[in-house]
């Protein structure tokens, strides 16, 4: 088994993160939804979702295309759990959630028509093992679905300097434990290496035009309650600084005078077949 343990596991298994991953999927499903269905969600039977945190994507899923029939794992018994409240399967059949590790699954070889792995491999330092076994779980032909977090997409009409940089700032600090903020680029190149064919990557674009501003400061409060003291300890920055610099990029989301947008990349590719 690999070792269990990962740079920002402590952030990733804060209580704000269960606000976060909802804000995220309030906001992202709508415009994430059609491509998907482009891709063939529609079609396939089976699903296997990496990194399934509390299921804000499984069960979206379930709820679009009730015939897939949904395999969500994750690391994190506490997440497992409320996937399971939030989706139960009384309510939501088509989908069950159990814990493992992303990297040594228990499933069979090419047993799923599809893998997703959302907002998961930036923050790991071995994100190739769980891409390897993305392959493994595919049958031939099988498709690989990966969205991807770089903060280098995330532009904000801030007042100010340092409130613009504040992810460019955190990146060197956050790399010493592996978390690479701007990993989302090199997803392409990634799947690519891993021997996937028919790469390609849909922008998805959420901004304060096509998205309710509320979530999305929703979403950045989360994540300042999360991430905050942890930037500010790897970067060696005063904690009020960090703070201040989160809450102008939460007032500028509110502001409905200021722009804002979040680029992400969806990344899909096929096992060969
Ligand atoms: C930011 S959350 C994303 C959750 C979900 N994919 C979504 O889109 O809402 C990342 C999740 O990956 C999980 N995780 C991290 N390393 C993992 C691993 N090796 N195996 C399974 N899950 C892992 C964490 O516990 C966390 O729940």
């Amino acid at each position: 088994m690999p070792e269990s343990g990962y740079g920002q596991q402590e952030q990733m298994e804060d209580p704000s993160m269960e606000g976060t991953l909802r804000a995220q999927a309030e906001m992202i499903w709508p415009l994430e939804q059609p491509v998907l269905e482009r891709l063939g969600f529609g079609s396939f039977e089976t699903l296997a979702d990496l990194g399934c945190g509390t299921g804000q994507f499984a069960g979206r899923a379930a709820g679009a295309w009730p015939a897939l029939r949904i395999h969500g794992l994750d690391l994190f018994d506490r997440h497992v759990e409320l996937a399971r409240e939030l989706w139960p399967a009384s309510e939501v059949p088509g989908v069950s959630f159990e814990q493992g590790d992303a990297r040594a699954t228990p499933w069979e070889d090419g047993s799923f028509d599809a893998v997703s792995i959302r907002h998961v491999l930036h923050a790991l330092p071995d994100a190739d093992a769980v891409l390897a076994e993305a392959q493994r779980l595919l049958k031939p032909g099988g498709l690989v679905y990966v969205l991807d977090e770089d903060y280098a997409g995330l532009l904000f009409d801030a007042p100010g300097e340092p409130a613009r940089r504040l992810f460019h700032d955190a990146r060197p600090a956050l790399a010493k434990h592996g978390t690479d903020l701007f990993r989302g680029r090199e997803t392409f190149r990634d799947l690519r290496a891993a021997g996937f064919t028919d790469v390609r990557v849909d922008p998805i674009v959420v901004d304060t035009v096509n998205t309710e501003r509320e979530p999305f400061a929703r979403m950045m409060t989360f994540w300042r309650d999360g991430y905050a003291e942890f930037i500010a300890e790897a970067a060696g920055l005063d904690p009020r600084d960090v703070f201040a610099r989160f809450d102008a990029l939460i007032e500028t989301l509110l502001d409905a005078e200021r722009y804002s947008c979040w680029l992400l990349f969806a990344v899909s590719g096929r096992r060969p077949a």
